[in-house]
């Protein structure tokens, strides 16, 4: 199925269901440059042979200004020019490189994603923004441009590891507790095994998920209001990501409960609901705390792209399905990552 979403400043062409090597096949006349990482180049090998192809280092440590560096060197290499098309195979952090190499060789080329994992089907591959990381902060150099196209092929996720499955529900878990207790009801009613059996119920979260991640993107793309909600859980999981190496999704997690913990102090938001998340949370798996050194994080959060002063712009939930945004000061913060530390020594 396709459908074009449009955005101020362009649209994206989205192609649901498809098998890649079909897709493909339409693409067979233009100049293209495929970018993955060498977990993917090693599992689909079919899908790179005899093609340009540039490989990346897995992982987090590598999303930084070095590989986007060689990577250009790379497309030079295969004398890429402005009508090249950078293809990216891969979860959120090769689609983060790709959309930031794209958007600065020769000053913008397009880009278009095929996401590997679940959170980069649900969330990373979408919305247009592309960062890469600076020392310990996240996602601090980057833009936002739309790719020309993001496909999906869902078979992708039959090699993707249990973990990386719990990551990808952390990013779903987000946009039911935003916008849609019905999403969140219908993750309650069954588990990760469930979703890697039932693949129309799998696809159809994933589509809800891109459905409000597009809503939001369409009304604020450059994230001056409605987009900030979609940092739910970041603010936090970027110090805790950044301090203790943990994966994107598991941050989240915690990073959630913590949003969800302050949400009781400011919002009124119920303990009950606080439960239902976690327990949420831990029937795929995720972590509910951890024990983070609060004045470490909050040092890290000063330098926040949410800051203001004294306060940061935190994302709350006044229920389950309805966010909004406070200015949090930093004290108010750095007690409930304590909260959050102290619950982790209660539960060893
Ligand atoms: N741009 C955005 O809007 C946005 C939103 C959310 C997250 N992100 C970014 O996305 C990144 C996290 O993305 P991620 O969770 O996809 O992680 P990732 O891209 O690091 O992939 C996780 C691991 O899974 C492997 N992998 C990928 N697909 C696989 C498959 N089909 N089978 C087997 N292994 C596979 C990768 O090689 C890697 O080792 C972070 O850098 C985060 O900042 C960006």
């Amino acid at each position: 199925m396709e459908q074009t979403v449009i955005f101020p400043s362009g649209s994206v062409q989205y192609f649901h269901s498809v098998q890649l090597e079909e897709l493909l096949e339409n693409y067979k006349g233009r100049d293209i440059i495929f970018l993955t990482d060498s977990n993917i180049a090693a599992l689909y090998p079919q899908f790179f042979a005899g093609k340009k192809t540039v490989v990346i280092l897995p992982g987090e440590t590598n999303k930084n200004l070095n590989t986007i560096d060689d990577v250009g060197r790379q497309m030079l290499q295969y004398e890429a020019t402005r009508n090249t098309l950078l293809l990216g195979i891969g979860g959120g952090m090769v689609t983060d490189i790709t959309g930031l190499a794209a958007a600065t060789y020769m000053r913008g080329i397009a880009a278009a994603f095929v996401p590997t994992t679940l959170l980069g089907m649900a969330d990373a591959a979408i919305g247009g923004k592309n960062g890469v990381n600076s020392g310990v902060y996240k996602n601090m150099i980057g833009t936002i441009r739309q790719p020309e196209f993001i496909a999906y092929d869902i078979r992708f996720l039959k090699t993707l590891p249990d973990d990386e499955w719990s990551n990808g529900f952390a990013e779903i878990i987000k946009y039911a507790c935003l916008f849609d207790t019905e999403l969140f009801e219908t993750l309650s009613a069954k588990n990760i095994n469930w979703f890697k059996t039932h693949s129309d119920d799998l696809q159809s979260v994933i589509n809800t998920c891109v459905y409000w991640k597009n809503k939001t993107v369409a009304e604020d793309e450059h994230e001056s209001g409605m987009r900030k909600l979609l940092n739910f859980g970041h603010t936090a999981a970027h110090a805790i990501e950044n301090l203790y190496g943990l994966p994107h999704g598991k941050a989240v997690s915690i990073g959630m409960v913590i949003a969800a913990t302050l949400s009781e102090q400011l919002t009124g938001f119920g303990a009950d609901d606080t439960l239902r998340l976690k327990k949420l949370l831990m029937q795929y798996n995720l972590p509910i705390s951890y024990p983070i050194d609060s004045k470490k994080a909050v040092d890290i959060l000063k330098m926040d792209k949410k800051r203001n002063n004294n306060t940061i712009s935190y994302i709350l939930l006044n229920n389950i399905g309805i966010a909004t945004i406070k200015a949090l000061p930093f004290d108010i913060l750095e007690k409930a990552i304590e909260t959050c530390a102290l619950q982790y020594s209660r539960e060893q």
